[in-house]
């Protein structure tokens, strides 16, 4: 099965990816995460997207659709995706349609966690992540059970993104409202777009796209 959760920045797509992760067992391919790596690792894409990411603007389309097509050849692909971040114009909703089809597949749903956006400044600008093993943490809404120290690995060593700051927040919801957001209606006529609330507690969240996705046919690890 294949899947796009959308939704504006720090919407929770990223949160929802990690557990259809370990519920399902599906692949994410977070567009975000991959340029992350690529200006880690200081290579030409991660050269080009490092500053533009930092200012909240989106990476030229050529460019992501080269990185998707890439990513959408490794073999884990082959049973199904989680998107997380793309398509994120309308070039690059017409390139996941010829992707797909080139190989012989095709996008089951179209998640979208709708959300208060008053709420995302706050969300985005308290998230922060363990260095060691990238558990996922928040000033306010998830602390670790031990002050200073991962729940999952014990590091006391924790980072935050260099675009998690109010002003790129802003700029990133900007993009969003510019060229984000027009694409929903074009999945929305194909009838394959689902709502959930993502202004509930994560958990809730959580159970409401597992009970969307099992509608699909998609079994749960654990049944
Ligand atoms: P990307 O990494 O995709 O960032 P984003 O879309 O801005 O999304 P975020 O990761 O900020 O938010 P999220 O929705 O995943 O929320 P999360 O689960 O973390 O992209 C970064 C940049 O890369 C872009 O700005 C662009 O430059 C570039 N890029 C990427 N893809 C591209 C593309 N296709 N084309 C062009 N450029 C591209 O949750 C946020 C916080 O809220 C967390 O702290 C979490 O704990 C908390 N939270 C989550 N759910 C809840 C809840 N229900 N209640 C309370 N708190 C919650």
């Amino acid at each position: 099965m294949n899947i796009i959760l959308f939704g504006p920045p720090g919407a929770g797509k990223g949160t929802q990816a990690h557990r259809l992760v370990h519920d399902f067992g599906m692949v994410q391919l977070s567009t975000g995460d991959i340029l992350r790596q690529a200006v880690k690792e200081g290579t030409e894409v991660g050269k080009i997207a490092g500053e533009l990411m930092k200012a909240g603007k989106l990476i030229p389309d050529d460019l992501m659709i080269r990185i998707l097509g890439e990513r959408l050849d490794k073999p884990d692909t082959k049973n199904g995706v989680i998107f997380d971040g793309f398509p994120r114009t309308k070039p690059q909703v017409e390139a996941l349609d010829k992707l797909l089809a080139e190989r012989h597949s095709k996008l089951d749903c179209v998640i979208e966690i709708k959300v208060d956006e008053n709420a995302l400044v706050k969300r985005i600008v308290g998230r922060y992540v363990c260095s060691k093993c990238g558990a996922g943490y928040h000033d306010e809404f998830k602390r670790p059970h031990k002050e200073g120290v991962c729940d999952i690995c014990g590091s006391t060593e924790f980072k935050r993104r260099p675009d998690d700051n109010e002003e790129a927040v802003r700029a990133r919801l900007v993009e969003y409202h510019e060229k984000t957001a027009p694409i929903l209606p074009v999945y929305e006529a194909r009838g394959i777009v689902a709502y959930v609330d993502g202004m509930l507690p994560m958990g809730n969240v959580a159970t409401k796209i597992a009970e969307i996705l099992k509608e699909k046919g998609a079994k749960p690890i654990s049944a």
